[in-house]
């Protein structure tokens, strides 16, 4: 009998991170364990290694990382841009001081440079930087990129990134100070039609267009490159479903049955005009194309968690 692969997770309470253990739970020969930011703070320099010395692992899948939307990209650059990077140099430093042979990360669309050619090619990259309001947020996730590379070369480990486009699902933050537009607007929906008010205001021109990723298909995506040993570097993850946010919007206000107005703020940023990846070598590397769940389903289910939520909380 062989013993199961150990997979240990960080950042398992999130939306990427919950839908992660949900795949990894149906999967036989893998055991994963997904310790909170309470049993292992990953500021703290000592906690994961300690958590790994009981615990060893042969897969260290890096998720945690403190990001949000547009909104708190702009008023925390200095503090995401810091616990970001801090989280990247304790990851690596326990995987290398505790011999975990393999690490995958999470990286972000958010890295690449606001005049890269579109759409985003893992090679472009490093051609600029990435646009400003994101800047911080994304230059800590090359930061961990760089990282990684330094340590499979000197240190031998496999180091995988997969950089996500805009992810959204049942596990979001439904936060209006932190959300991505997707729960943002979920929230101020559900609180108009509560307040009975017909007037919800979105933020920017509502012309910028997204590329979007259903928080269990990137799960799926993750569970297939963990499965696939020798895949290294950066690896795009799209949908390849772009939108834009007055697409966006206007279907979440019809999944929730609101028929006020959205009004567009456009004093408010827009961020980048157009987020979308190349997804040729994520093809390549998972032997084929993959399944999406239509946008459509995925926002009712999101919507449906969202409404659940909200009903137990009261
Ligand atoms: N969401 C997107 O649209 C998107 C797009 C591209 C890339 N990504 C990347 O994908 C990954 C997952 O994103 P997500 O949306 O699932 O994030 P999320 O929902 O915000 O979850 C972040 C996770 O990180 C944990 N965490 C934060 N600080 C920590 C610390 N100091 N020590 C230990 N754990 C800590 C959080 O724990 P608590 O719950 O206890 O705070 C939470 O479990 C991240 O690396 C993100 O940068 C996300």
């Amino acid at each position: 009998m062989t013993s199961p692969v150990r997979v240990l997770i960080t950042g398992g309470s999130g939306l990427l991170g919950r839908a992660l253990v949900r795949e990894l739970s149906s999967r036989e020969g893998v055991l994963t364990l997904a310790p909170s930011r309470r049993e292992v703070d990953l500021l703290d320099p000592a906690r994961l290694g300690q958590f790994l010395w009981r615990q060893p692992a042969d897969v260290l899948v890096h998720l945690a990382a403190d990001c949000g939307g547009i909104g708190y990209n702009v008023s925390r650059p200095a503090s995401m841009m810091h616990a970001n990077a801090v989280m990247a140099l304790n990851v690596f430093e326990a995987a290398r001081a505790c011999g975990v042979p393999r690490v995958i990360c999470a990286a972000s669309c958010d890295a690449y440079p606001a005049g890269a050619g579109l759409p985003w090619r893992e090679e472009s990259l490093w051609d600029g930087l990435p646009e400003p309001t994101s800047a911080p947020y994304g230059l800590a996730k090359r930061f961990a990129i760089s990282l990684g590379d330094a340590c499979q070369r000197e240190h031998g480990i496999e180091v995988l990134h997969l950089v996500f486009i805009n992810m959204f699902g049942e596990d979001d933050r439904f936060d209006l100070a932190r959300g991505h537009v997707i729960p943002a607007t979920i929230v101020k929906i559900a609180e108009a039609q509560r307040r009975g008010e017909r007037r919800v205001e979105v933020w920017g021109s509502g012309s910028p267009e997204r590329e979007l990723l259903y928080a269990a298909d990137a799960a799926r995506i993750t569970v297939q490159a963990l499965a696939g040993p020798g895949i290294s570097g950066c690896l795009n993850v799209g949908s390849g479903s772009v939108h834009t946010i007055r697409d966006i919007t206007g279907q979440i206000a019809s999944t929730m049955g609101f028929d006020g107005d959205l009004v567009f703020d456009p004093s408010r940023p827009d961020g980048h005009p157009l987020k979308v990846l190349d997804t040729t070598r994520l093809r390549a590397a998972l032997g084929g194309p993959s399944a999406f769940t239509p946008f459509g389903e995925a926002l009712r289910r999101t919507v449906g968690a969202f409404r659940r939520r909200e009903a137990g909380s009261r």
